[in-house]
């Protein structure tokens, strides 16, 4: 067996211990957003510690669980905080969870994700759905012998997001009256912000938005065979595009004013899924 899949297997082992829920969706919630899991119909949580093997996130504003259960009748599995490649796990690790909410039986990857604006047209407090992503600055989770229970090694990625979850996505917010720009996400490893050089890098070689996750994640959902959709919250936007400094505080103010409306598209849109 492949020592990656040997590893998720104990995960999944620790999990099935303790229930045997099968979730739909696997939902990704980035900085700022957690809560939301709190505010679903719970079914069960459990605390990333208490999952043998799992690597617990570091970062302060990120709890480390999963939360199980539904929304509107849809079984859901949420991560109440993710880990990131600059925490210093290999990329291999910071994918094990999605792997694992896939073998739990999650067909459906729903990414979040607070981000920097590249794209002059958003402002801070904008919804961006993620359309395609540039994972290349961050090494590919599939480096290393293959990992043939989960999919092929040279996997294609001409359709990361997929089309029909954007359009679930655009038809939701529409009917919501939630504004929705969309764009492409770039992914670097942080956890520096970028300086201006590398913002106009970002901008030219065709990003929209910035963040330091969630593409390479796309990248081992969509290798393991899941239908994968995204949200980005704009909460600033990146350096050199506007006078004030960034800091991680201010982030996470934005990301909360615009939760109630991020919470009510989650909401609606996962009901249809
Ligand atoms: Cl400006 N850059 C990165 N890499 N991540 C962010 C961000 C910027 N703003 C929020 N998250």
């Amino acid at each position: 067996m492949h020592p990656v899949y040997e590893k998720l297997q104990g995960c999944l082992a620790s999990i099935r211990q303790k229930t045997d829920f099968v979730p739909k969706v696997a939902l990704i919630l980035g900085s700022g957003l957690g809560d939301y899991a709190e505010e679903i119909e719970i079914h069960q949580i459990i605390p990333y510690e208490e999952i043998q093997g799992f690597p617990v996130s570091t970062v302060p504003g990120h709890k480390g669980r999963f939360v199980l259960g539904y929304v509107k009748g849809v079984p859901v599995i949420i991560m109440q905080g993710r880990v990131h490649y600059y925490e210093g796990y290999s990329i291999t690790d910071v994918v094990l969870p999605v792997r694992l909410m896939k073998l739990l039986g999650a067909e459906i990857l729903f990414l979040t994700n607070a981000a920097g604006g590249v794209n002059f047209d958003f402002r801070p407090g904008d919804f961006m759905m993620i359309t395609d992503q540039i994972s290349s600055f961050v090494p590919s989770p599939l480096i290393g012998s293959n990992v043939e229970e989960l999919g092929e090694q040279f996997s294609d990625m001409s359709e990361i997001y997929d089309k029909d979850l954007q359009k679930l996505l655009e038809s939701t917010a529409e009917e919501l009256r939630i504004p929705l720009q969309k764009g492409v996400y770039i992914q670097l490893t942080g956890p520096n912000y970028e300086s201006p050089a590398e913002v106009r890098m970002c901008r030219i070689l065709g990003a929209d938005a910035v963040g330091m996750s969630t593409a390479c994640e796309a990248v081992a959902a969509n290798h393991c065979g899941m239908k994968i959709c995204g949200i980005s919250c704009i909460t600033n936007l990146a350096c050199g595009m506007s006078e004030t400094p960034l800091n991680h505080k201010e982030v996470q103010e934005i990301a909360d004013q615009k939760a109630p409306d991020f919470k009510r598209l989650l909401t609606a849109a996962l009901s249809r899924m």
